[in-house]
């Protein structure tokens, strides 16, 4: 099964939040992937709250504070997350990279911080266009993922969800091809393997996400080790999302 998450980084308040989980629901009743929706902090109790019985969308969040508690200013910890019945959290977005200091050590610690508490994380990497260009980015991205799994062993791994996210592609319009995406998503594949041997790796999930929407979702998710999709733009709209949670 393919895991479809959306993330729907800083957009829509509580209340919008519940109005889009009613709106989603019916559109996805008989969807064959898994879906999630990666929300706003604010939004994680009333998004649970809205979806009562159902188990038809998992919960996530974007961001995990590296610390169990303590004195750490507008973070927020696995355990809190966890009383709302959190099971996925984005780590390492290259958002965050980019603009709030993450580092591949505190993508390292994030990501232990989620498996201690038994939240599944969904680590992001991805390279920017100028690395693409250069023919770094098989390079780039195994450095990163070496770093970002530092330590972590194999029995954890297996609850990771590796998000191959070229940063060219992200919010741009630009998808990556699929041969592109596939080729990248197969050399993280490798990596993997290299890090954990064959079994584990293949137990892995690897999401593409880059302007993925109902069009292109098809074609790229056809690709062996392109096992789902993190959907930034098109996660938004229920109907958009619902296009690719029921593709072909
Ligand atoms: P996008 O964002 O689908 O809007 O390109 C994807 C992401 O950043 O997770």
């Amino acid at each position: 099964m393919n895991l479809i998450a959306g993330n729907w980084k800083m957009n829509k308040t509580a209340r919008e939040a519940r109005e889009f989980v009613a709106e989603l629901l019916p559109l996805i009743k008989d969807s064959k992937e898994e879906v999630a929706l990666c929300v706003p902090f604010t939004c994680l109790g009333y998004v649970r709250e809205a979806l009562g019985n159902s188990s038809a969308i998992k919960l996530g969040a974007q961001n995990v504070s590296w610390a169990d508690k303590g004195a750490f200013t507008g973070e927020i910890s696995a355990d809190m997350l966890k009383e709302f019945g959190v099971d996925y959290v984005i780590i390492g977005h290259s958002e965050r990279r980019q603009m709030f200091g993450d580092t591949d050590e505190t993508v390292n610690a994030r990501l232990s911080a989620a498996l201690r508490h038994d939240i599944s994380p969904i680590l992001c990497v991805g390279e920017t266009l100028e690395t693409r260009k250069n023919g770094n980015a098989d390079a780039f991205i195994s450095a990163q993922l070496r770093a970002a799994l530092k330590d972590i062993d194999a029995e954890n791994a297996r609850k990771i969800t590796i998000a191959y996210e070229p940063i060219w592609a992200i919010g741009t319009g630009l998808t990556a091809t699929p041969d592109q995406a596939g080729e990248t998503a197969d050399g993280i594949r490798e990596t993997l393997v290299a890090l954990y041997g064959k079994e584990t790796a293949d137990s892995m999930r690897i999401l593409y996400g880059g302007s993925m929407n109902g069009g292109n979702a098809a074609e790229l998710l056809k690709r062996k080790n392109i096992n789902g999709g993190l959907i930034g733009g098109a996660s938004l709209k229920p109907s958009d999302f619902a296009l690719i949670v029921n593709h072909e």
